[in-house]
């Protein structure tokens, strides 16, 4: 059995494709969806032994991978990464800057440690590898970058550090848009809502069972899937979004347009400002006249 892409098989043929964060979750969906569509995909990672069993299945399922360690916080091992991918398959494509990572927190409980490695992983991580792609191969050949952030549009109270890191992915990739549009470079983001990932055990049980039951807010009544996620991700950079650029694509079932994940609880400590001398035939409301 093979990857269902909804893609045509030879849609990446003779192409190179870099994901990083590959070995695992989200990462390894999409690394097998572009192996499946006919791209040499390198997997990045931390860990060897997640990046080698993901070449091995990609290998059994008759694609072509190869992995590279790499900490995307170090830039002297992220441009090794970039360069080794062009020395050793020739070219560079595409760059899905996926690696990332958080820790379940209240804003009050991130130390300055905390906040730090989170910002630097997703954030400045990911603009290592942007910038090192275009080093090269991409600013002198062009090719297209997917950065893969977060429903962060009306916050995370639980992991406010990885929001704003997300949230400066996204603007990122605007930036990157705009200034390497004349090199042929497009730059995309893609916003998963809660999805069904391996990535969610890396979170105590009782929030996995929380997370799963978020299913009811979400307009869609379901968690999503890697696959839908890396659907996206294929299209972004396949010649079909050739005119897309600086986009963030949301693929969560509604949710940023529904549902809060951390509820605020029932407080009186918002005060109401009335300054309107001549405020009439205002209706009694509850919770505004009464405090
Ligand atoms: N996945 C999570 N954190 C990472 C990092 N610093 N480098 C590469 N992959 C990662």
């Amino acid at each position: 059995m093979s990857y269902r892409s909804v893609f045509r098989t030879d849609l990446f043929g003779g192409q190179v494709a870099v994901v990083t964060g590959g070995g695992s979750g989200i990462g390894r969906c999409i690394a097998h969806e572009l192996a499946a569509l006919g791209a040499q995909v390198v997997v990045a990672g931390r860990k060897e032994e997640k990046l080698t069993a993901v070449v091995a299945e990609i290998t059994a399922s008759g694609g072509s991978a190869t992995h590279h360690v790499c900490n995307i916080r170090d830039e002297a091992q992220v441009a090794s990464l970039m360069q080794s991918t062009v020395e050793r398959h020739g070219r560079l494509d595409h760059l899905v800057a996926n690696a990332g990572g958080q820790f379940l927190a209240t804003p009050d409980a991130i130390s300055l440690k905390g906040w730090n490695a989170v910002i630097e992983t997703n954030l400045t991580g990911t603009f290592l590898c942007c910038k090192a792609a275009k080093s090269a191969w991409m600013g002198a050949n062009g090719g297209a970058i997917v950065a893969i952030v977060a429903d962060f549009w009306n916050g995370m109270p639980l992991m406010a550090h990885t929001s704003a890191a997300r949230a400066g992915v996204s603007n990122l990739m605007q930036s990157l848009a705009l200034a390497w549009a004349p090199l042929g470079i497009r730059c995309n983001a893609v916003a998963p809502g809660t999805i069904a990932s391996s990535g969610l055990k890396n979170y105590p049980p009782p929030v996995v069972a929380m997370l799963s039951e978020f299913k009811t807010q979400i307009p869609a009544k379901r968690l999503g899937t890697e696959s839908e996620v890396s659907a996206a991700v294929t299209f972004l950079l396949s010649p079909a979004a050739a005119y897309v650029t600086g986009e963030t694509m949301k693929v969560d079932g509604g949710s940023s347009l529904y549902r809060q994940m951390a509820p605020v609880p029932d407080h009186h400590r918002s005060t109401a400002f009335d300054a309107f001398h001549l405020a009439a035939d205002l209706p009694e409301l509850p919770g505004v006249s009464d405090t």
